[in-house]
């Protein structure tokens, strides 16, 4: 019997080393490899470009999670609501910035949150690459997005952010326009980008003494060489991601699935099915193991069933307790092939019928 091999959940791909060669030289060159050098203040103006917005509002960052904990820290704010239904890291930054959270559920329309009104801040996340409108953003409330994977999905141009939000996106390995590590951090307000980039070196505001505090948060000089690079390809990497996802919707269509409703999502790095109910699923995560194929609950049961987070106050959760138990991740990246969604689809039919 042929013996296949493993189907990992993700490869992922950064810019290959001679894209990025030219700037590395530059770099070398050039003696400054941190500290908001040249090539971080040119990512931050082809971001900007990217983004719909001015570069005075767009500041990167060592990675996402410390973004949002930035963006959060400088936000007078105490209060906050956040998703139960997201990635540690949206409320590890919270908490870190010092905020009192309380977690709240999930829309079943379109997995955001609807933010009560008992809290001062809304803390979102736009679900596995969603995209973000900021029409949708109330302008009377302190508002930071944690979209970490949603660089390629459909975003409204962030020119129109209210001067209370700041969205958060991630340039992770993993991500679109991965660059190993880092973070993309768009404020509606220039005057708070210019104090988080402060933030980001220590608090330090021209002079060498921390005039508030801060933290070492700086993007290296390094990283944005390699975003660069990744800027530079994005059509390509756009199609491939899309290619992607035309291959994953066929099994969902062939399977009777439906499909999870992120909405704005385009080019996005992560391929998330739902079954009926939570056996539907251990069956699929079952019959996938069995034949090598990866798979990843990627929020696990949600931040509130996570030993750190037990305590925090929290609203009634049914609709994350319904997408924990019956959600699941598939291998996805933009090398997926054909014959790769073909063993994904026979492992899951063959859940089905079991
Ligand atoms: C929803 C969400 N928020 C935050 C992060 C953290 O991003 P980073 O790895 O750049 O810190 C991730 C990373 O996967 C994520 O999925």
């Amino acid at each position: 019997m042929m013996i296949e091999t493993r189907l990992p959940l993700m490869r992922p791909r950064l810019p290959e080393p001679a894209r990025f060669a030219p700037r590395l030289a530059a770099m070398h060159a050039s003696g400054m490899y941190s500290n908001r050098g040249p090539q971080v203040l040119e990512l931050e103006e082809r971001m900007a470009g990217f983004l719909g917005t001015s570069p005075d509002r767009v500041i990167t960052v060592a990675n996402a999670t410390l973004g949002l904990m930035g963006a959060l820290c400088l936000s007078p704010e105490l209060t906050w609501s956040a998703p139960s239904w997201t990635f540690s890291a949206t409320i590890a930054a919270a908490l870190q910035a010092g905020k009192r959270l309380t977690l709240v559920d999930a829309r079943p329309e379109d997995w955001w949150i609807d933010p009560p009104a008992t809290t001062d801040g809304i803390l979102s996340v736009a679900p596995f690459g969603s995209g973000v409108d900021p029409a949708r953003i109330d302008p009377d409330r302190e508002t930071v997005i944690d979209a970490a994977a949603s660089l390629g999905a459909r975003i409204g141009p962030l020119a129109g952010l209210p001067p209370r939000a700041a969205v958060v996106f991630s340039i992770g390995a993993t991500k679109v326009l991965g660059a190993g590590e880092g973070g993309i951090v768009v404020f509606g307000d220039p005057d708070r980008a210019r104090r988080f980039a402060s933030w980001t070196l220590l608090g330090f505001e021209g002079a060498r003494a921390s005039s508030f505090l801060g933290i070492n948060a700086r993007m290296p000089e390094i990283t944005a060489v390699v975003a660069h690079a990744a800027l530079d390809d994005w059509e390509r990497e756009r199609d491939e991601w899309r290619a992607a996802r035309r291959l994953a919707t066929a099994v969902e269509t062939a399977l009777g699935m439906e499909p999870v409703p992120l909405r704005g999502a385009d080019a996005h790095p992560y391929w998330i099915v739902r079954f009926p109910h939570q056996a539907a699923r251990q069956a699929a995560e079952r019959s996938l193991a069995a034949a090598g194929i990866d798979s990843r609950r990627w929020w696990a049961d949600g931040c509130h069933r996570q030993p750190a987070y037990a305590a925090l106050p929290r609203h009634a959760l049914p609709v994350t307790e319904l997408l924990a138990a019956t959600t699941l991740g598939l291998p996805f990246s933009r090398s997926l092939t054909r014959a790769d969604t073909e063993r994904i689809h026979d492992a899951l039919d063959r859940a089905a019928v079991s």
